[in-house]
């Protein structure tokens, strides 16, 4: 941490000097007005499941409530932008609506970037925006967490040498030196301070350095050097050619002085929006001068609360804040309007052009110059950069959580050992067949169930991967690549595992090339059953109920698959979940394996009998009950005669559409069918706004 850093009063006051004097024209600009900004939402008391689609709650009764208000002003580039209020003031709800965060249809006002109104596209590329809330990787140390940032946001003409020194810079500045080598942690596992935690989430969206950056509350939870800290980082992005807006609660004055504009919310309308120095002539005019030594954002906080409690509450504040700005324009010979009107605002596209040529928004390429016709690029990377360095990062990250992998490992294990035994080394008797027909079914059907306990993983990860898309930090598609290939040798030892337990323990059919395709037929099933896993974290967000509906449909595919009931015996109405059961494919497969083998008898003669009552018979009249059944036939059934070859038993199971290999391939097809399905919920359900 450098301490040459702070600032002091001195190097504050000029800091001042220069904006309070920065009337004559800056060249080029930025200049983000917004106007009137309004938003309603309804209310209702009933709360919906949390599914993506589900729009709105139906209930009976819907209030209305007003989260913004009329809100209007101008941020500059080069300044800082600050929001302040009370808690459920509005302070994040601004910056949502600032951010492109809430539909155009609820929010009403307009917000224009040099006169020109943003379309969603754009925004997301200059722009980047920070949570309230830190989703990060656990397990990832905070320079990693920072480098992999870079590889996401910085263009491939950045080098790694470039990259690298980049991430340390901002650690420095963030004065995150101590903590670069420290995992970020969880719940679980003990990682950065929360303090630490705040300035990484800050880190990894302002690495790129975007022309509007948005924070919500990026000092909460900090001690007052590393707030003040923190916000000299912003101040330094901001004169490089930024806007900065965010909100904050409660600033020490050291940052006061380094904010250039002050809004201040109660109940969705701003109360105050001027320069922090302003405030003290505010309160002085509205007949509440602030005390000297008294911090006036604590002064002016402290004083709404107060008026909010009275009948009146902060309607006197508000008009007295209306009549204030219009007397100080007057002052001021036509106050900010004019003065923004004299900076020249360069048309969007050419003040975004030339500010990548001055190396701003390195995700831009920042290749061309300031003559260039506009052309960012909405992703830094092209999509296999993306899929490598997403691949990286997952695997890494699971890496250092091998309990996760262990525990899935040892259910398998544990479940093939105890398949093993209860069905160990199963003869070719029709009780064999049964039981063998038996173990293929809960083998899969085990396999299936294993594969929904990476739902919680998959919904965890979600909120970090919005979290990025939401600014384009990479494309969906390539997540959902990545995070298929990424699992393919987590399934291929599992499947390996449950595989050589149970295959030879059990006495299945085929020797080693019958292993072989009972090994891709496992490792075809764990595949599908992870997309299908995926799917259903992407469809139902919320852990409890994604993980129950997974069981369910899990079960019901195990019910309908044809081995407790084969597909001929089923009721019309349940035949298409037959066909949609996943188990149904990787089960006929694996019992054609089992089956096919035309030297193979299954009940031979005297067998006939054996699960009947006439079972307990003597041997010699049961030989003598064959040979006159034969003679009735007017065949010759002795008691090695075969009666029930394996063709016939995948018959009287309802095996007869396809073969071994095609079951495969349509198991492997539903694999692909359920990731693509997973990416279109990303697409569809993630779209990150407010409505
Ligand atoms: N969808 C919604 N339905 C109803 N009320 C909402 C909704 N979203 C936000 N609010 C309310 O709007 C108000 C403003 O919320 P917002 O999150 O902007 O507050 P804030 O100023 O950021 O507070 P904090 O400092 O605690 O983060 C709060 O009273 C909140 O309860
Ligand atoms: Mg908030």
């Amino acid at each position: 941490m450098e301490i040459e850093e702070l600032p002091s009063e001195e190097h504050r006051q000029i800091l001042d000097v220069q904006i309070e004097s920065s009337s004559s024209p800056i060249l080029d600009p930025f200049l983000l007005s917004f106007q009137n900004l309004t938003y309603d939402v309804k209310v209702s008391t009933k709360t919906g499941f949390p599914f993506p689609w589900n729009k709105s709650n139906v209930s009976s009764e819907t209030n209305t409530k007003s989260l913004l208000r009329g809100i209007s002003g101008e941020a500059r580039e080069g300044q800082i932008m600050a929001i302040l209020g009370a808690s459920g003031s509005g302070k994040s709800t601004l910056i949502d609506a600032l951010a492109n965060r809430i539909s155009k249809q609820s929010l009403k006002g307009t917000i224009t970037l040099n006169g020109e109104v943003l379309d969603s596209g754009l925004s997301k590329v200059i722009s980047a925006y920070v949570m309230q809330d830190d989703l990060l990787f656990p397990m990832l140390t905070v320079e990693e967490t920072l480098m992999f940032s870079a590889e996401f946001r910085l263009p491939r003409s950045v080098s790694k040498r470039k990259k690298r020194e980049r991430v340390r810079s901002l650690i420095d500045q963030l004065g995150l030196r101590n903590a670069a080598k420290t995992v970020i942690g969880d719940e679980g596992h003990r990682g950065v301070s929360g303090g630490e935690r705040r300035r990484v989430s800050i880190g990894i969206d302002i690495i790129h350095d975007p022309i509007l950056l948005f924070l919500d509350e990026p000092t909460s939870g900090l001690d007052s050097t590393s707030a003040f800290m923190v916000v000299k980082v912003l101040q330094r992005i901001a004169q490089s050619g930024s806007i900065v807006i965010m909100a904050i609660h409660q600033p020490s004055s050291r940052i006061l002085g380094l904010i250039d504009r002050l809004i201040i919310l109660s109940h969705g309308r701003a109360l105050y929006n001027d320069s922090p120095p302003n405030l003290s002539h505010f309160f002085s005019d509205f007949g509440h001068p602030i005390p000297i030594n008294e911090n006036p954002s604590e002064f002016a906080l402290d004083l709404i609360r107060e008026l909010e409690g009275t009948p009146s509450g902060t309607q006197n504040l508000f008009e007295f804040n209306k009549s204030w700005k219009a007397s100080s324009m007057d002052d001021n010979g036509g106050g900010d309007d004019i003065a923004s009107m004299k900076r020249t605002t360069l048309p969007l596209k050419d003040a975004i052009a030339k500010s990548i040529s001055r190396g701003k928004l390195v995700s831009g390429g920042g290749t061309g110059g300031a003559n260039q016709s506009l052309s960012v690029p909405p992703f830094a990377n092209p999509f296999y950069i993306e899929v490598m360095v997403l691949s990286k990062r997952l695997l890494t990250n699971s890496r250092r959580m091998p309990a996760k992998f262990a525990v899935r490992l040892g259910t398998i294990t544990v479940t093939g050992i105890v398949l093993a035994t209860m069905f160990w080394q199963l003869d070719d008797s029709p009780a064999g067949v049964q039981e063998r027909l038996g173990c293929i079914s809960i083998s899969i059907a085990t396999i299936f169930f294993n594969c929904i306990t990476e739902v919680p993983t998959f919904i965890q990860e979600r909120y970090i991967f919005m979290r990025e898309t939401a600014y384009n930090a990479y494309r969906r598609s390539s997540y959902v690549l990545a995070r298929s290939i990424t699992h393919i040798p987590l399934l291929f030892n599992l499947a390996l595992t449950l595989s050589l337990i149970t295959f030879w323990a059990v006495g299945l059919a085929g020797g080693v090339p019958g292993f072989l395709f009972f090994f891709v037929t496992i490792l075809a099933a764990f595949w599908a059953g992870s997309s299908f896993a995926a799917f259903i974290s992407g469809l139902i967000p919320d852990v409890f109920l994604a993980f129950v509906s997974g069981i369910a449909i899990v079960s019901y595919f195990l019910f309908l698959c044809g081995f407790l009931v084969a597909r001929d015996r089923l009721p019309k109405y349940w035949l298409w979940f037959h066909y949609i059961s996943l188990v149904k494919y990787p089960y006929e497969a694996i019992l054609q394996n089992e089956f096919l083998d035309p030297t193979e008898c299954y009940v031979t003669g005297v067998q006939l009998f054996d699960q009947t009552a006439l079972g307990a018979l003597p041997a010699p009249v049961k030989s003598e009950l064959v040979a006159s059944m034969g003679h009735v036939l007017g065949r010759n059934i002795t008691s090695s005669t075969c009666l029930t070859t394996g063709k016939d038993i995948l018959k009287q199971q309802g095996i007869t559409e396809l073969s071994k290999w095609n079951c495969v391939w349509v198991t492997v097809a539903w694999g692909f069918f359920f990731r693509i399905l997973f990416y279109l919920t990303l697409l569809f359900g993630s779209k990150n706004k407010r409505k």
